[in-house]
């Protein structure tokens, strides 16, 4: 097996939000940096780039995991979906509105990470008491909203799903 050396770069091809997408990376690259460096997603954000803050939450096969804490390698031919990907047409997904109309962010850098976990979160707990949100809500550290909003919106969401009037 070919190996490679610490600064050699390959061509890396992943999923990015539905699209095939392709660039080059070290084999140290973080995730985070492939994304927004080589592909020009920048929608994730990179706070610590320590696995603390959750603002480079992405998801994986669609398990939310830290960008910074995985290597651009470990992606190649996963699909990764990121916070560009809510949207469809234009038209932010029902999660989005429900931040908007809640006041669920102020300066918005945690925000895109936030929505990942919530994504996933929501998926897996179709009626989740706040407790529970606000365990998921534990791994992402906010400095503006106080976590307060971020919760209804979230409810919210998981309320008008079990409904059937949400929009994934
Ligand atoms: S930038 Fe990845 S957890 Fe903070
Ligand atoms: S909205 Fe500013 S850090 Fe969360």
């Amino acid at each position: 097996m070919k190996r490679h050396s610490a600064g050699e770069r390959r061509r890396i091809t992943l999923t990015l939000n539905g699209k095939e997408r392709s660039g080059y990376a070290e084999p140290r690259t973080l995730l985070s940096d492939f994304i927004r460096h080589e592909l020009g997603a920048t929608g994730t954000h990179v706070g610590c780039e320590h696995g603390v803050c959750g603002a480079c939450t992405v998801r994986i096969d669609g398990e939310a995991v830290r960008a910074c804490l995985t290597l651009a390698v470990q992606a190649e031919g996963r699909r990764v979906d990121t916070v560009e990907g809510l949207a469809a047409d234009g038209e932010m997904n029902d999660l989005q509105q429900a931040f908007r109309r809640n006041h669920a962010l102020q300066c918005g850098f945690c925000t895109p990470g936030i929505l990942m976990s919530c994504s996933q979160f929501l998926e897996q707990v179709p009626n989740p008491t706040e407790e529970q949100v606000r365990d998921m809500l534990s791994g992402h550290l906010c400095r503006c909203t106080g976590y307060t909003n971020i919760v209804r919106a979230v409810l919210e969401v998981a309320a008008a799903r079990r409904a059937g009037t949400g929009r994934r």
